[in-house]
């Protein structure tokens, strides 16, 4: 039925199609009762809840930061049985982002090509939505275990690498209310000079003043980091170091990759494309490997969550074996449909 239904959608440009599926997504789930039903044939079964940094997440899967980036659509996405939904990236001011067409599909691979670059209503607007939707939607949840919202948080792309941690500190403060955890974006390939921020100085400088911030709070939000799978080695251990040191809550693993070997999409078509990220099956195995490297490292001392090339839910248990917690999709959501978190919830 999905398979029909894509080949529709994929005739329209992807942004276009994302738009206009989470409009009728919506519109599905605009009554109480639509929304008992679409709950009850999308529902994963019965899951062990799971444990992170105090948080009790109703099951291991999520949805990736970048799909619901303005915290428009989290009543219908917890219908649909996602456990979180991590929103964003959230910047302090409002951005359009880069120019169209900026999102690209590669059926051949199973995979997208992304330079967004942060377009979000910025981080005052959102924080009014997240507002409402506590003080509203939690209620009509329809009895069912509260859906966990990340705060996914960055820069705005005029605000320079030396000013950064101001963006950060300011989109924290703002959410922190609302939202169940944040994640630290240095990550993204789309926001020129961003991925800089992993180095472990200036790392070091902007986490540590949000755990500070965290610490003057009644209530503590669990802080993790979301890294690139195209570190070095040498990088990953700080990383892991920093984790350790600063006693992080945990890693999320990981953005969107900026290589492109191996693609079976022709080459030419690849180049013309250009620059992004490059996210689903492609990054499968790059991230798995990851995965296993810090969780060997650290004696899987860090929790982690898993972001790269889960379709399945054999995907998914390759990445809890990795030493993964929990596990979000993006790109899956696109080619797998609105059963992905349903089909993934049975390897659990
Ligand atoms: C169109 C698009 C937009 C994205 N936007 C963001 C974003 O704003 N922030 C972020 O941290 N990750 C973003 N991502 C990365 C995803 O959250 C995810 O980490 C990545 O796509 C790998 O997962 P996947 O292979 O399941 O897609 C985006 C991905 C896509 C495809």
């Amino acid at each position: 039925m999905y398979k029909l239904l894509r080949q529709l959608l994929f005739l329209l440009p992807p942004e276009q199609a994302h738009q206009l599926s989470m409009f009728f997504l919506r519109l599905a789930c605009s009554t109480s009762p639509s929304r008992r039903l679409i709950r009850k044939f999308f529902d994963p079964g019965s899951q062990q809840p799971i444990q992170i940094g105090g948080l009790l997440f109703k099951n291991r899967v999520g949805l990736a930061a970048g799909f619901d980036k303005n915290a428009i659509h989290l009543r219908e996405l917890s219908c649909l049985g996602f456990g979180h939904v991590e929103i964003g990236t959230v910047t302090p001011q409002p951005q359009r982002g880069n120019e169209r067409p900026r999102l690209f599909r590669l059926p051949q691979d199973k995979a997208l090509i992304n330079r967004m670059g942060f377009n979000n209503d910025g981080v005052v607007t959102i924080a009014r939505r997240l507002k409402e939707w506590r003080e509203q939607g939690q209620k009509k949840s329809d009895g069912q275990p509260p859906l966990i919202i990340g705060g996914n948080i960055g820069k705005n792309k005029v605000t320079s690498n030396e000013e950064a941690w101001r963006d950060y500190e300011f989109c924290f403060e703002r959410l922190h209310p609302w939202v169940d955890y944040f994640v630290v974006n240095v990550s993204s390939p789309n926001t020129p000079g961003l991925r800089a921020l992993q180095e472990k100085e200036s790392l070091k400088k902007i986490l540590t003043l949000l755990q500070q911030r965290n610490n003057e709070k009644k209530i503590q939000r669990p802080l993790l980091l979301k890294i690139a799978p195209d570190l070095s080695s040498a990088q990953v251990d700080d990383v892991i170091a920093l984790a350790l040191e600063i006693k992080l809550d945990g890693l999320v693993v990981s953005n969107t990759t900026i290589e492109r070997s191996g693609l079976s999409t022709e080459a030419n078509r690849v180049s013309r494309i250009g620059a992004g990220g490059l996210s689903g099956a492609p990054l499968r195995e790059k991230n798995t490997e990851l995965l296993r490297y810090i969780t060997e490292r650290t004696r899987g001392s860090i929790p982690l969550i898993a972001s790269g090339g889960i379709f399945t839910a054999a995907d998914a248990l390759e990445k809890t074996k990795a030493g993964a917690t929990l596990v979000q999709v993006w790109t899956g959501f696109i080619y797998e449909g609105p059963v992905i978190a349903r089909n993934i919830g049975k390897a659990f």
